[in-house]
C-alpha cells in the first residue's frame, strides 16, 4: 500500500493524484490502482502520467464506482497500486509531435519529459489544462479547443513521429492522416480493460498481424498495424 500525497481536480472532468513512492514505470505504462477491499471487484488501470523522485502522479477520470471511490481519496490515505503494465511508447529520435486528446493527454507528459524537443498538441472540450506543465517540457504547445480538433491544427508532414492518446476516432484520424507520408505513428489504445495482464481477452484489439491484447501486447502500438 502507498500513501497518496495529492488528489484533486484540475478541470474538464479531470483528477490529478499523486502516490508516495519509488517507481521504475516507462512513458505509456499503466497501473491498476486499487482502494477498496471486494466491490467493486475490478482495479482501475490508470495510465502514468509522472514519475519523480517523490512519487508517482496519475490523471483520471470519475467514470464508475471504482473512480467515485479514487476521488474521495484525501492526502495520507492508503491505496494499492500493481504494475507497471503494458509495452509502452518506444524512445524515437527527430522531429516529434505529441498529440492528446481530452484525459489522453495524461501519459504524454511523462513522454515529453523522457523525449526531448517534442512539440505538442492538446485537444479540450470546453478548457486548456495543464498547458503550463506541458509548455515547461514541450517546445511549443498547440491546444485546440470546442469545435476545432487537434487533427485540425497538426501538419503531420512536419514530423518524423507522431505519438497520441486520446478518442479513437482522433487516433484514427492521424493515422490516416499519416499514410502516404514519412512520418510514423504510435497510437496507445483505450480499450476496456477487466484484469490488466493478459488473462481475460476483455481487452482484444484488431491488428494486421492478428487479434493483441491491449493491455500486454500495448496499449500502444504502431498506427500502420492496427485495424480500427
Ligand atoms: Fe484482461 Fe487485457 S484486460 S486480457
Amino acid at each position: 500500500m502507498y500513501k497518496i500525497l495529492e488528489n484533486r481536480y484540475i478541470g474538464e472532468d479531470m483528477y490529478f493524484m499523486k502516490v508516495k513512492g519509488s517507481f521504475k514505470a516507462k512513458m505509456g505504462q499503466f497501473y491498476m490502482l486499487r482502494a477498496w477491499d471486494t466491490y467493486p471487484l475490478l482495479s482501475r488501470p490508470i495510465s502514468v502520467h509522472d514519475v519523480d523522485e517523490e512519487g508517482i502522479s496519475f490523471l483520471y477520470k470519475v467514470v464508475g464506482e471504482g473512480t467515485k471511490i479514487l476521488k474521495n481519496l484525501k492526502p495520507d490515505d492508503t491505496i494499492k497500486l500493481e504494475g507497471p503494465y503494458g509495452n509502452g511508447y518506444e524512445k524515437v529520435e527527430g522531429k516529434v509531435a505529441l498529440v492528446g486528446g481530452g484525459i489522453g493527454v495524461a501519459p504524454l507528459y511523462l513522454v515529453a519529459k523522457n523525449i526531448k524537443n517534442c512539440d505538442a498538441y492538446l485537444g479540450f472540450r470546453n478548457e486548456a489544462i495543464l498547458e503550463e506543465e506541458f509548455k515547461e517540457v514541450c517546445n511549443e504547445v498547440n491546444i485546440a479547443l470546442g469545435d476545432t480538433f487537434v487533427t485540425d491544427i497538426l501538419d503531420v508532414e512536419k514530423y518524423d513521429y507522431i505519438l497520441t492518446c486520446g478518442p479513437t476516432p482522433m487516433m484514427e484520424k492521424l493515422v490516416k492522416m499519416t499514410e502516404g507520408t514519412n512520418t510514423k505513428i504510435m497510437v496507445s489504445l483505450e480499450n476496456h480493460m477487466a484484469c490488466g495482464v493478459g488473462a481475460c481477452l476483455v481487452c482484444t484489439c484488431k491488428t494486421k498481424f492478428g487479434n493483441k491484447k491491449t493491455c500486454k501486447d500495448g496499449p500502444v502500438f504502431w498506427g500502420e498495424d492496427v485495424i480500427f
